[in-house]
């Protein structure tokens, strides 16, 4: 396992072959994904072990990817410490009661292991499926935990959890402190079930300056990073439009930065601190191009990733539903093809 070309480039260790995995490579891109989920509900899928099972086995089981995410979403745990929520197919996490004042957020729990149970049921059964190719756990990041909560479904402008962050500084700290709690709670269970990596998803929090971001949020990212230390598992963080931001993430204490699409890997390599393995980035849109332009800006992304110390291929967001399988089962193919030594 130790051995496995993504544990290996997470770590900045030469490599056999640079390692490819997909964020979203499970979900909707896949009819056997929506056979399987055509009667059951996103959530009730992520609390039944023999589902979770399944749709993570599926992508492994059509490309060569080099690592499996664990199948769940951001807001499991919070659904898990009781909060009304649902998530709707076509517009994300959806709250009944939005987050905004103190009596609402005394209201957020611990999240205990038991509340789930089943995750270590399903990280122990992969791991053994999975037979030595590592399983990535995640977790969502405070920020975009927190927009989800207190915007009551998802946002473009993120408003009222700027004007919470902004106009009272102490409630926005008791939040992201027990939104770090569970975060941290809900990984370190992925981890002592026999993940091999995490990966941090605070995929909104691109929306605040360098400034907020570093007063607001890091705090919280480094205390969960810092926790993680006592498993030898690869810290993974990443969020969508966050250029300006890379340093700042791997300052939090990441060993590998998501980047997106935006910045090209070999600036993305000055950003972050010396030492950090680098992930991405391939417009997920691009994979609706022919192929040739696809292979084209593969070699271009796997060019300027020879600058960073550790490169894992991936896209720069998550696989886009109407993604043809095909294509990224040659994109796998292909990366390992170029890179292979
Ligand atoms: O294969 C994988 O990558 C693992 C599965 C995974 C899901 N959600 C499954 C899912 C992961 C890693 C997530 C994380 C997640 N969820 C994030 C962070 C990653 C990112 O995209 O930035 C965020 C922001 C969410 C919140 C969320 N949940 C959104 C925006 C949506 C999509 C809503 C829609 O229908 O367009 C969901 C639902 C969701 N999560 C689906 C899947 C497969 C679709 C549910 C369905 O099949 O109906």
């Amino acid at each position: 396992m130790h051995d496995s070309p993504f544990l290996r480039a997470c770590r900045r260790l030469p490599v056999s072959r640079t390692p490819v995995w997909f964020m979203r490579q499970a979900g909707r891109s896949l009819p056997e994904y929506r056979r399987v989920r055509a009667d059951v509900p996103m959530l009730e899928a992520c609390a039944r072990p023999d589902m979770i099972v399944e749709i993570t086995m599926q992508p492994v089981r059509r490309y060569d990817v080099d690592a499996a995410i664990y199948f769940s979403d951001i807001v499991l745990p919070l659904k898990a410490i009781g909060v009304d929520l649902d998530i709707r197919s076509g517009v994300g996490p959806v709250v009944a009661e939005p987050v905004r004042d103190a009596d609402a957020i005394t209201r957020l729990r611990d999240l205990e292991p038991d509340d789930v149970g089943y995750v270590s049921e399903a990280v122990g059964q992969l791991v053994e499926e999975l037979d030595g190719r590592p399983l990535i756990g995640f977790a969502g990041g405070p920020f975009t935990l927190a927009s989800y909560l207190i915007e009551g479904g998802p946002s473009k402008n993120h408003e009222h959890t700027k004007a919470l962050m902004y106009g009272a500084p102490k409630l926005w700290d008791d939040l992201m402190r027990r939104l770090s709690g569970i975060t941290l709670e809900f990984l370190k269970v992925q981890l002592a079930a026999g993940a091999s990596a995490v990966q941090l998803f605070d995929s909104w929090v691109g929306a605040l300056s360098a400034a907020d971001y570093r007063a607001s949020v890091l705090p919280h990212t480094s205390w969960i990073f810092e926790r993680l230390g006592e498993f030898d598992a690869p810290r993974i963080h990443f969020g969508v439009g966050t250029g300006e931001l890379l340093g700042l993430l791997s300052e939090a204490g990441a060993d590998v930065v998501g980047v997106d699409w935006r910045v090209p890997l070999d600036s993305a390599a000055q950003r972050v601190q010396p030492g950090t393995a680098l992930q991405g980035n391939l417009d997920p849109a691009a994979l609706f191009a022919p192929w040739e332009v696809i292979a084209e800006r593969t070699r271009d992304i796997l060019d300027r990733g020879r600058a960073s110390d550790g490169h894992i291929f991936n896209l720069g967001h998550g696989v886009l539903p109407t993604t043809d399988p095909d294509t990224l089962a040659r994109l796998t193919e292909f990366v390992h093809e170029e890179t292979r030594h």
